[in-house]
């Protein structure tokens, strides 16, 4: 009798526009082989305006996810058959599993900014006071996770402010859930000083800096974390600046283990298996400050 031929690896992707950058196919290729799970990881360049074709086509070939990446975030949402809850609140899916029911979507983002957090950085959310920058794409796609982590007030600013009162508005249920003080207001209306800082601004790729006016004086606590969703030289302007403020105690996070971190939700999502991010994530700052 012939020996059963060895079965294909299964087949993920991240799909966005642009790809190439992406660190994802170096994550979970370190994740698989970590894990001795058989499958590849492709980039799946999709036209703006073939996002849904682009993926149709390649679950119909035989793949078993993805991870979405900029700008299709919102449509992999709106076309998803069955939605996890924190992907339903972010109004964002970053990953999909195909299967006969059609796309499963879930947002692994802010679960991998509170791991990084807590996990990485050792600090808790639990009881403290954090205020959110930003009210676009990066800062929906956390706010529910951050919220659920339970801190005592959470102040979600923006550039315009409107954008910021409808993102609380949205979670409002959610963080009377969970016992959270929610608020929302402008950039120069941050609300005093807080704990732990999060920037989910992208000022810094505008060339515009620091998102809080210099008129808000301390906003960040002595010994406080400071983490950019960002990483490189995008972060590093605001962790130097957020740094003054921490002082020596201070923690300064870039978005790199926060990005290792949602990769492994997402592994767990497609897998059922979490794998180990400290190795991965030490891995991949190598790799980048060789590049
Ligand atoms: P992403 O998906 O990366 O979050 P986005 O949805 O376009 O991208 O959101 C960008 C965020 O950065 C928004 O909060 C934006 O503020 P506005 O909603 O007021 O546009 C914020 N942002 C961009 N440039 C900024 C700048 N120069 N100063 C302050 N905030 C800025």
């Amino acid at each position: 009798m012939n020996p059963s031929p060895a079965r294909a690896p299964d087949r993920y992707a991240v799909a966005g526009h642009p790809v190439e950058h992406s660190q994802s196919p170096f994550i979970h290729a370190a994740f698989a082989a970590q894990t001795g799970q058989a499958l590849v990881y492709e980039r799946l360049l999709c036209p703006l305006d073939g996002f849904a074709a682009t993926v149709r086509a390649f679950a119909a070939s035989g793949a078993k996810g993805c991870n979405v990446t900029v700008p299709f975030k919102f449509e992999a949402a709106a076309l998803a058959a069955d939605l996890s809850e924190r992907a339903q609140l972010a109004g964002a899916a970053n990953t999909l599993r195909f299967d006969a029911r059609g796309w499963q979507g879930d947002n692994t983002d802010g679960a991998g900014l509170v791991n990084d957090i807590q996990r990485n950085a050792h600090r808790p959310l639990a009881g403290q006071r954090v205020l959110l920058l930003g009210a676009g794409g990066a800062s929906a796609g956390v706010l529910g996770s951050l919220i659920a982590a339970r801190p005592a007030r959470l102040r979600v600013v923006n550039r315009s402010a409107d954008k910021a009162l409808a993102l609380a508005a949205r979670h409002q249920a959610w963080a009377d859930a969970h016992g959270v003080q929610l608020s929302a207001g402008a950039l120069d209306d941050c609300g005093g000083t807080h704990d732990l800082l999060i920037n989910g601004t992208s000022a810094s790729l505008a060339g515009a800096g620091v998102p809080v006016p210099a008129s808000q004086g301390r906003v960040l606590a002595e010994g406080g974390l400071a983490l950019d969703m960002m990483y490189g030289p995008a972060a590093q302007g605001f962790l130097d600046w957020a740094g003054e403020q921490a002082g020596p105690g201070g923690v300064l996070r870039d978005g790199l283990g926060m990005l290792v971190e949602q990769a492994a939700e997402a592994f767990l999502f497609w897998r059922g298996l979490r794998p180990d991010t400290a190795p991965v994530l030490a891995a991949l700052r190598q790799r980048l400050a060789g590049a």
